[in-house]
């Protein structure tokens, strides 16, 4: 009996010091970043998050940067930001600079998709994981990325225009040839305008690039497509609201008004919608995006699981090659608005616009009935 309990006595120390062997060593977790470093666990109000935005000419940015920023707070953690308005050399060094002041991981909106690498090189150098925000980086070993369906965009809008205007001369505006979304988006243009080509229904006097998103190149590009066709245009692809914008004044100063599409629920672009001037607009649910990266970010800087790090409803993990890799990317879905669902859904449901602001010069008593 007294052997029995002596051996029992052994065996349970030997389990006492295994457990206590294990547990010591699975005490610090695995560091996400991609260089396989252990860091370690961090507490959320430890850390510091860096965000570069390639600019903040549209709405939409300085509208993320806000949201970034409410999160942060909200969990009180530092946020650090930094615009390179339009200069991709700058974005390289403000990355720079937010590696020198600690961050624990990058949020990239890249400005250049094809001259970030070395901003992801030098962030692994030091460690830290890069997120690529709605714009891809390419030809790097990006971690991850989350953004909206750039192809279905490029569908959806042609499809407005197409569904308006099945014949007749087009003028083809596609975003900036740098960002590596315009190239998708195009790709999902051209998918659904094709067949119309093909058969001769629809013809492009007029196929451009927008230098930067730049409304002014649209507005260029349009009075060129116009000169060329005598006037004779029957519908313009514009790949975000802002080129849209810059079409629309170049048609409108020759008194037409053509079916038109647009990007990112600008309210410019929604005023523009329930005044007849714009066919329609592709609303990317910016929170969701938004606080899809937020979630990512704060696990892989405080350690914790980043595949199960965002709330599934927001949109699908799936990967995306850039040309270097397959990248683990979250991809949130888009929605097409236009006159018939834009009350609906951008004001009432998702509060994205105001109705007083979208409706400032429809009379009132045109307004849906709130
Ligand atoms: C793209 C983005 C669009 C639009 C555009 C202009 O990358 O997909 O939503 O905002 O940039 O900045």
């Amino acid at each position: 009996m007294s052997k029995f309990s002596k051996l029992t006595g052994l065996f349970l120390s030997i389990v006492l010091i295994l457990m206590l062997t294990v547990g010591c060593t699975g005490g610090s977790a695995p560091s996400d970043s991609s260089n396989g470093e252990e860091t370690g666990k961090k507490e959320i109000k430890d850390i510091k998050i860096g965000v570069s935005v390639g600019h903040t000419q549209e709405e939409r940015w300085q509208r993320e940067i806000d949201m970034f920023q409410a999160y942060a707070d909200e969990k009180g953690f530092e946020l650090l930001v930094q615009s390179a308005e339009n200069n991709a050399q700058k974005q390289v060094s403000q990355c720079e600079n937010l590696f020198n002041q600690g961050i624990d991981v990058l949020i990239l909106q890249s400005l250049d998709a094809s001259a970030v690498a070395p901003i992801i090189d030098t962030a692994h150098q030091e460690g830290i994981p890069v997120i690529a925000y709605d714009r891809f980086a390419m030809n790097c070993d990006l971690d991850y990325y989350v953004t909206f369906d750039s192809f279905k965009v490029g569908v959806t809008q042609a499809t407005f225009v197409t569904e308006k205007a099945p014949k007749g001369n087009y003028i083809w505006l596609k975003g900036a040839a740098e960002d590596n979304n315009a190239h998708l988006v195009a790709d999902g243009q051209k998918s659904v305008l094709q067949p119309y080509i093909d058969s001769g229904d629809i013809k492009i006097v007029l196929e451009q690039w927008c230098k930067g998103w730049d409304p002014n190149e649209a507005l260029k590009n349009t009075e060129n497509g116009l000169t060329s066709a005598n006037n004779d245009i029957q519908g313009v692809i514009a790949s975000n609201d802002g080129t849209a914008g810059g079409a629309i004044q170049a048609l409108a100063a020759q008194g037409l008004n053509v079916p038109i599409s647009g990007q990112d629920a600008d309210l410019a672009a929604c005023q523009r919608i329930v005044e007849g001037k714009q066919t329609g607009t592709v609303y990317k649910p910016l929170a969701k995006l938004n606080l899809a990266a937020m979630e990512l970010a704060v696990a892989l800087a405080t350690g914790e699981d980043p595949e199960n790090a965002i709330d599934p409803t927001l949109g699908t993990w799936t990967k995306l090659n850039n040309n270097a890799k397959d990248v683990d990317s979250f991809s949130v879905d888009v929605m097409a608005i236009d006159k018939d669902n834009l009350y609906e859904i951008l004001i009432k449901q998702d509060q994205f616009q105001k109705l007083e602001d979208v409706y400032k010069n429809v009379p009132k008593d045109q307004w849906p009935a709130a």
